[in-house]
């Protein structure tokens, strides 16, 4: 049987002085070489849920394990946790400390226990990835919100974690830096990164998920595979999570015409639809 790589059980998480539980009783699996989005509106507990994976938080109640060894709140063992898990903040602020592009990728990788060829090696190969070779010397505060996104993600990825975790990664950006992150997870995925991303862009989710987490006032809704989560129109609705914009475009077409076809997943699948099928 296949092992999840990241698991929760029960797990409740209550802010200091909350009176309601931001996470209440969530049990989910997350499995490894997926694209998984976190969906739901804003506070229904998607950065809470992602500040636990990456031990951050500590949970109230439940258990959290990485390939069914549960967490334990040390710092060597929380140290080890995030190597295998990394976690990109929505606000890149947050996540830069050093005071240009290559000082703040070195960093982290100056935490762990590698050896200062192997940091310099990973920092090399790192800057070559994210296509960061000509800004390695520039301040971070010389950065736009889509450079600075990029050189927080390529810190997190120079650790060459199993599992990226990305909260709300396109928030505030355009649709040409949304379509170069997209590329750039998609060649992450594609070496061997299993990634979760929270969002509450139905959008987004509907293009790129393969599996989808749907979470309402910190309870689990649905975890299941995107095209069957995308399928449960009414759940949505009554969530008032509406759907994506192509599903409506569709569903908006008579019924004989969809019959026996999976819905199209992108524009373009959408148009040679009907290229091939609408009356001439
Ligand atoms: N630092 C905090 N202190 C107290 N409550 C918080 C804090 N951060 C978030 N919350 C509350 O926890 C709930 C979940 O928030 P969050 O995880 O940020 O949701 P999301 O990421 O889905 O928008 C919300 O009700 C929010 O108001
Ligand atoms: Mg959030």
């Amino acid at each position: 049987m296949l092992l999840p790589l990241l698991e929760f059980q029960t797990v409740s998480y209550t802010y200091p002085g909350a009176s309601h539980p931001a996470i209440q009783n969530l049990s989910l699996a997350i499995f490894a070489e997926q694209k998984i989005v976190i969906l739901g509106h804003n506070g229904c507990g998607k950065s809470t849920l992602l500040l636990l994976a990456d031990g951050l938080y500590r949970c109230s109640s439940g258990v959290i394990s990485w390939k069914e060894e549960p967490l334990r709140y040390h710092a060597p063992i929380l140290n080890q946790w995030r190597q295998r898990i990394g976690l990109a903040f929505q606000d890149p602020e947050q996540q830069l400390v050093a005071a240009t592009v290559a000082e703040d990728i070195s960093y982290g990788l100056c935490n762990s226990s590698l050896s200062r060829a192997e940091v310099a090696q990973r920092l090399h190969q790192t800057l070559h990835d994210f296509s960061l070779q000509d800004l390695a010397d520039r301040p971070l505060h010389h950065l736009s919100l889509g450079q600075k996104r990029r050189v927080a993600l390529a810190g997190v990825m120079a650790l060459q974690p199993e599992l990226l975790l990305l909260d709300e990664p396109t928030a505030y950006l355009d649709r040409l830096q949304t379509h170069h992150l997209l590329a750039e997870l998609d060649r992450i995925h594609a070496s061997g990164t299993t990634i979760v991303m929270a969002t509450h862009d139905l959008d987004l989710a509907y293009a790129w998920a393969d599996w989808v987490i749907v979470l309402h006032e910190g309870q689990l809704v649905l975890s299941e595979p995107a095209q069957q989560v995308f399928a449960q129109v009414d759940v949505l609705n009554q969530l008032q999570l509406g759907m994506p914009t192509l599903l409506e475009c569709w569903n908006a077409l008579p019924a004989t015409w969809r019959d026996r076809h999976s819905p199209p997943k992108t524009i373009s699948e959408l148009r040679s639809y009907w290229l091939n099928h609408l009356p001439r």
